[in-house]
Parts: C-alpha cells; structure tokens; sequence
C-alpha cells in the first residue's frame, strides 16, 4: 500500500506521523512545494521509526511527482491555513487554483488513487476536486465531518465526564463555522440518549462550542489546528485501506440523497477500500432538515465563486 500526503505544513505532517504510527503503507511520501521541506520532515519522522518501532518508509518530495506514483490514497492538505478572525471561506482564492493543480498532478501519477481533501474551504475544495477531474464520485472524500464530530465529542465529554470514545454523535452539513450541524437528538453515551443527562443550556453550549471549535482552536494558537484535523486524515486513511466499512460523516458528491444536488456536502457513509461506498440515510427532522438545506444553499454559494476565478 502506498500513501501520499501532500503539503507538509501542520496539518499534512501531523496525518502523516499518525499514518506511519499505523503502519498503514509499506511506502509514504510526503510532497510540498518548498523546497527540502518534505525531505526533512520525512527524514524527521524516520529518525522516530527505531523508537516507535514501525516500518513504513517515508519519503520527501520538492513538488515531484513522479515519485507519488502508484498510490493507493492520495490525502491534499495544501493550501494557505486560516488566521484568527479569518473563516474558512476567505481561503478560497488562493486554495482553488493549489488544489486543481494538486489533482491534476497526482491523476497523472496515480489515476487510480482514493483522493481525500482537507484543504479548505473542505466543501467547495471537495466540489472542485470532483468536477476538475472527473473522476468516480466514490473515490474523492472530504475530510470535515469526521472531525467536527470528534470535536462535538469532546465537548459531550466535558460536559458527561465521560471517555469521549464511549459517545456516538455525529455533524452533518458543511464544515463551516455557521454550516455544520452536531446533531445533538441523535447523540447518544453508550446508546442512552444525551438528553437525559444534559440540560437543555448545556445541549445549546455544546453545539455552539462544536460549531466554532476550529475557530476557537485559530485564536489559541494563531492558525489553524492540526492534531485532530491530522488524526481524523489518517483515521479515513486506515479506514480505506483496512477496508473497515466505518460509518463517517465526510464530504461527498449527493445526486438526491438528503434532498441536495451537484453539491458535496457532509453526510454518515460507509468507507472502504473503494472510497465511500454508500451513504447512510438517517431521519432527519424538520428542524434538522431545514439547517441541511441552509448549510447546502451556503455551500452551494460558495461554489458559485470558483466560476468567477
Ligand atoms: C479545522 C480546519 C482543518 O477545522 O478546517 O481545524
């Protein structure tokens, strides 16, 4: 199994060292236009191997792809990062033009590749990466829900005192500060209803504190976070190619499911050795149905902007 990851900033390495940490590929490269930057965060993350005892052998690319050939999963995380105060939306510009490149140069090398996107704004990336290429819908995934609801996890646990791997809850929608949407009625701490132990207060702190997670994380840090966002890249890796069928919620290209077309947008599907293999319905209520439709009108606006470009 081969794996690229491309852009070795924060976000990019961070996947990688949990992608090599898994030994989920015999072979790893890790790709970014500066120069030698790939090259010594690959050699970095080696010098690890004999002390975490994995196997896998990464390597470091200055933008040549030849040397990504072949590869099985291909993971984009190029582009700029936000900066405090910034939305994820304001990217836009500059992140279409890297991601369309990035596409079209690892097809030429890999057309068989599962191509995940983090770069952002994720939504309207996924979209451009799907259109640009037109390749099968089931191989491009973005990468947006699974990490919000990780992030809503977190904040579940805070509230329940409890392990944050013992809650099942998902966000579905758009991976924007105002477009995602924790479906609070829908989680649940080892099968129990949430409701049952959290106030009404509490619910709405939760969602709002979700929905604004990467931006809290921004103005912490001064950029954009990349523990989670890198650890949620590497969990849809190993879910590809573990072939698992994991339930995620990602980005995906929606031909009537949910209501919504030519648009991607984050929704429960099932990932496996052939990308996203089925998306999952759930019932959603009026309430919940109403903010998928929002979240999908506000995506879809911001899909609009790439045809001014
Ligand atoms: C975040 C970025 C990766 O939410 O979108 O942290």
């Amino acid at each position: 199994m081969k794996i690229t990851v491309v852009g070795a900033g924060a976000v990019g390495a961070t996947c990688a060292d949990n992608i090599a940490r898994k030994e989920l590929a015999t072979e790893l490269v890790l790709l970014d236009i500066k120069e030698g930057f790939a090259e010594g965060k690959a050699q970095d993350m080696m010098q690890t191997a004999a002390l975490l005892g994995f196997d896998t052998r990464i390597t470091g690319s200055t933008n040549d792809y030849a040397k990504t050939a072949n590869s099985d999963v291909v993971i984009i995380t190029s582009g700029i990062p936000r900066k405090p105060g910034m939305t994820r939306e304001e990217l836009i510009g500059t992140n279409a033009g890297i991601v369309k490149t990035v596409c079209e140069n690892i097809l030429k090398h890999s057309p068989n590749a599962i191509i995940v996107v983090i770069s952002n704004p994720m939504d309207t990336m996924t979209y451009l990466a799907l259109t640009s290429t037109g390749i099968p819908k089931n191989r491009i995934i973005g990468m947006g829900g699974i990490l919000d609801s990780s992030r809503f996890k977190y904040q579940l646990s805070q509230h329940l005192a409890c392990s944050p791997a013992d809650l099942n809850a998902i966000v579905v929608g758009g991976h924007g500060d105002t477009t995602m949407i924790p479906l609070i009625r829908h989680a649940t701490w080892n099968s129990v209803p949430v409701s049952k132990y959290l106030s009404a207060e509490q619910q709405t702190q939760i969602v709002n504190d979700t929905m604004v997670g990467g931006a809290t994380l921004t103005k912490l840090i001064g950029t954009s976070a990349w523990y989670a966002p890198g650890a949620a890249g590497a969990a849809l890796a190993e879910a590809i190619v573990r072939d698992e069928k994991k339930l995620f919620t990602c980005c995906v290209s929606l031909e009537g499911e949910y209501g919504q077309k030519d648009i991607c947008l984050g929704v429960p599907v099932v990932i496996g050795r052939n990308g996203w293999e089925k998306i999952v319905d759930i019932d959603l209520n009026d309430e919940e149905k109403a903010a998928f439709n929002k979240s999908a009108d506000a995506v879809r606006a911001m899909n609009e902007v790439l045809k001014t470009l």
